[in-house]
């Protein structure tokens, strides 16, 4: 009988053992999990390029923008484009090819070897384009020209079309974002004055200019990689110091208005490596569409000896009565979020 017994318990292990083994390489690749700094491979395996993001969501899908690098350190410098993937789950995400070509015109301002850094798009009701903006530097003047691009499309992913580049009211311009309000109206916020200022600027009704008007903010706080947020009527802001491709201790703030006073909330990071924000830089917080309070931290892990190896550090905000912590999870889901359904 004991003899019985144990076989038959040997049999329903291995079976188990079978079944959950056979199960395991749907489970990968099924996964509904994020995977901070782990190799992230789109629908068809490819490993995702598209660093410093910007994203969009248009009719239930969400565009993923970014650099997209090549190996080695020549993938500092842009050589191919802009990358756009799609998501409607934002966990697994097709690749839709470049949406903005490097230009194979030496003397245009997006040649190949220039610097294409950022890359945010909105949707501009009034002239029914997508527009994007981003970092430009010149071929050749390493990060002296600090200017801005913008690009526009008719369809969300593409292909772009390049319009101009500029200093946004004449002034220096390098690590941006764009933020969009709940009325509609567009703001720039970018790093100035050689990256002791930044300044936010409105956007012109139709997305393609600075109005002739901005704000400085953070002023002599050298701060980089701006991403903002708002929640509850508050703006937030999480950023960086400026440490070239080196991660250092992320920067959050809170204002009642995006022009400011910014007050300063100190490192939101919480856990191993918070204090070089888990070795990654911020470059976005996305909304989780039609989830209030839903908010994830992007941020890239550079890589700048291996460009095309830069890995994505995405995690949920925290948020708290005043202010928001970004605490390290080595996998996590939507679930995460407090109520979330
Ligand atoms: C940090 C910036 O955030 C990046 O986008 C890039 O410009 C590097 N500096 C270059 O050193």
């Amino acid at each position: 009988m004991m003899r019985w017994k144990s076989v038959s318990a040997l049999v329903i292990h291995l079976s188990l053992l079978i079944a959950y083994a056979s199960r395991l390489p749907v489970v990968y690749a099924l996964a509904d999990t994020f995977a901070p700094g782990e190799i992230w491979r789109d629908t068809q395996g490819i490993p995702i390029n598209a660093h410093g993001a910007g994203f969009l969501y248009d009719r239930g899908t969400y565009y993923w923008f970014g650099e997209f690098k090549v190996a080695g350190s020549a993938g500092n410098k842009a050589h191919v484009g802009i990358s756009c993937y799609t998501s409607k789950d934002l966990y697994h995400w097709k690749d839709r090819g470049i949406a903005l070509k490097v230009s194979g015109d030496p003397d245009s301002d997006i040649a190949d070897g220039s610097i294409i850094e950022r890359p945010k798009v909105l949707f501009n009701t009034q002239t029914h384009m997508y527009v994007m903006w981003f970092h430009l530097e010149l071929k050749g003047q390493g990060y002296k020209a600090a200017r801005v691009g913008i690009a526009v499309s008719k369809k969300p992913a593409g292909p772009y079309t390049f319009l101009r580049s500029f200093r946004p009211n004449g002034e220096m311009s390098r690590d941006m974002t764009l933020f969009q309000d709940d009325d509609g109206s567009a703001y720039l916020v970018t790093s100035s004055e050689d990256n002791r200022t930044m300044h936010v600027s409105r956007l012109s009704d139709d997305f393609l200019s600075t109005t002739n008007e901005f704000h400085r903010i953070f002023v002599d706080q050298v701060l980089e990689a701006p991403a903002i947020f708002k929640y509850k009527g508050k703006y937030y802001f999480v950023g960086s110091h400026c440490t070239g491709w080196a991660p250092n201790p992320a920067v959050s703030a809170v204002s009642d208005s995006i022009f400011g006073p910014w007050k300063m909330l100190g490192n939101p990071a919480r856990g191993p490596k918070a204090d070089i924000t888990f070795g990654s830089q911020s470059t976005y917080v996305l909304p989780v569409y039609g989830k209030k309070g839903a908010f994830l931290f992007i941020a890239d892990r550079w890589n700048p000896g291996n460009a095309i190896d830069g890995r994505y550090i995405w995690l949920p905000i925290h948020l708290e009565s005043e202010g928001f912590t970004i605490p390290w999870q080595t996998r996590w889901d939507l679930s995460a979020f407090p109520n979330f359904n």
